[in-house]
């Protein structure tokens, strides 16, 4: 059997807010070839965030061109990958022209936070209060909601082609689909579940548009071209490749990035729970088959549905804002290093933070605060204070927000974490996770293959395509050498830095700009 599966192949897909990869893994879950790219980000004004959804495409292709070149250099053949599956950054929004298939403006990223005066004055309509128990996310600036709305307001084009029926919508996935199928050719145009769960447009109970939501936001379903939803794996809905190397090759999934990290964790089973420290930081935690609405400022938001016959499973999320994004922040703003990874370096020149404490509200302050007018803020230098100290800080902001969200996530689910699985760029950085272990008091386990996000992918898409069928075969997937931190220090050491995270939170409050 395991012979058998070393010979299946199946390429993933994975979209992430600043970069581009295309991986294809055997059957046992081991890549075998990969290719990473970069595309611009784009940040106009303070607090704006934009990409080029073009680039997006090409960002796609490409990495598949170069994966290609070096699996068929292995000596295998284009017809050894017997699917594909996306992942992508999620709620990003996109709008183009349907007749046309143009975009009519930049993504709008997910950190972007220009809807800030739309949000607050939608805080006020009536309904608003509701919205959480119909989709599960807070209004806020991040989901895909309030950015379309101001597309709506503010750009002429948009709202034009809103009014004349060719506006068509949808997140990272949708775009992707839609391009990749050949664009206006075919007009492919879906999103699945998870995706879907990111927009606030979609009814979290029974998976579809919800016309309280839709209405709300002053949307009309018969004037804009909303992506069909479907489960996340699935035989037919998603096309196939229109060119390129890989030209005729199915695509049978596809999920918004942490529900696939989720899904590469096998985390199958109510209670698991996995964090993910890539430009954000995601924390989901698996509640079953019915929706968790959170009385204490995480999301509900569906975890995955891996086909059609399947029931989609749930997740309490807490999502952090910066994580990687703040290291990039050291490097390319403040000059730190030149190489992300040279971070863990820098940290380990001091022994501790030196008591500075970096609030890293760029967009503000996500779960499980919810602040849309903190800023970015570092307390605590004095003369003493280093670079290091401030790499630390870094580093533990998104280690001090993850215990915050566990706390709350205690209290919403009634169940304490006995252990934490963890993935991503940052979570390579041991000085980080041994702070992690440090700060949450509980151990981290970090699986050796890196690439777990698009590993879910590629298990959606083996479901799919009839390559398992249980998750019983994937018990020891993505399970070997798993390194383990414990943690080190006191828990009365551990509770006097969180309190000074709690009180620097409190005073990153209410900046006027
Ligand atoms: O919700 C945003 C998230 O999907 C982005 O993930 O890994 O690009 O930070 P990442």
């Amino acid at each position: 059997r395991t012979d058998n599966l070393k010979d299946r192949f199946i390429g993933a897909i994975d979209q992430g807010t600043t970069s581009t990869r295309f991986i294809v893994f055997d059957g046992t879950g081991l890549p075998v070839a990969s290719y990473q790219s970069e595309f611009r980000q784009i940040h106009a004004h303070s607090g704006w965030h934009e990409q080029d959804p073009k680039e997006l495409v090409s960002s796609v292709e490409k990495c598949i061109e170069e994966t290609m070149k070096t699996f068929l250099a292995l000596g295998h053949s284009k017809s050894d990958i017997s699917t594909i599956g996306i992942t992508n950054q999620r709620e990003t929004t996109v709008v183009w022209d349907w007749e046309t298939g143009e975009p009519l403006h930049n993504a709008i990223a997910w950190p972007d936070t220009r809807t800030k005066s739309m949000v607050r004055e939608l805080r006020s309509k009536e309904g608003a209060d509701d919205l959480d128990k119909i989709c599960g996310l807070p209004l806020s600036t991040y989901p895909s909601s309030v950015t379309l709305m101001w597309l709506l307001r503010y750009r002429p084009d948009v709202k034009r082609a809103y009014d004349q029926g060719r506006l068509a919508f949808g997140t990272v996935d949708s775009w992707l689909l839609y391009n990749l199928n050949g664009g206006v050719k075919n007009k492919v145009h879906v999103t699945d579940v998870t995706n879907a769960s990111r927009t606030m447009f979609m009814n979290l109970h029974n998976l579809k548009y919800d016309d309280t939501l839709l209405k709300f936001f002053g949307l009309d379903k018969n004037k804009i071209r909303l992506p069909k939803i479907v489960p996340s794996a699935d035989a037919k809905a998603f096309g196939s490749l229109d060119g390129g190397p890989l030209a005729g090759t199915k695509i049978t999934s596809c999920l918004g990035d942490q529900s696939a990290a989720l899904v590469g964790h096998c985390a199958f089973e109510p209670g698991y729970a996995k964090n993910t420290y890539g430009t954000g930081c995601f924390l989901l935690y698996n509640v079953g088959e019915k929706p968790v609405i959170s009385q204490h400022g995480l999301l509900a938001t569906v975890a995955y549905q891996l086909g059609e016959d399947r029931k989609p499973v749930y997740a309490l999320e807490g999502s952090i804002a910066v994580a990687g994004s703040g290291v990039s922040f050291l490097m390319n703003n403040m000059g730190f290093f030149r190489d992300s990874r040279k971070v863990s370096e820098v940290a380990a020149t001091v022994p501790d933070n030196g008591g500075c404490v970096f609030v890293t509200a760029f967009s503000g302050l996500f779960a499980p605060y919810w602040v849309d007018d903190a800023k970015g803020t570092i307390f605590g230098i004095t003369q003493h204070t280093q670079r290091g100290h401030i790499a630390r800080a870094t580093l533990e902001a998104a280690c001090f927000q993850t215990k915050a969200i566990l706390d709350a996530m205690a209290k919403d689910s009634g169940h304490q974490l006995s252990d934490l699985a963890v993935d991503g760029g940052m979570s390579n950085s041991d000085i980080c996770m041994q702070s992690q272990a440090d700060i949450i008091q509980i151990p981290i386990e970090r699986p050796s293959m890196h690439e777990t996000t698009a590993l879910g992918a590629a298990i959606a898409a083996g479901f799919a395509s009839g390559i398992w069928s249980t998750y019983e075969e994937l018990r020891h997937m993505n399970r070997a050498n798993r390194t383990v931190f414990k943690p080190y220090l006191s828990a009365h050491e551990s509770a006097l830095m969180y309190k000074q995270w709690s009180k620097a939170v409190e005073m990153s409050r209410g900046w006027l700009d």
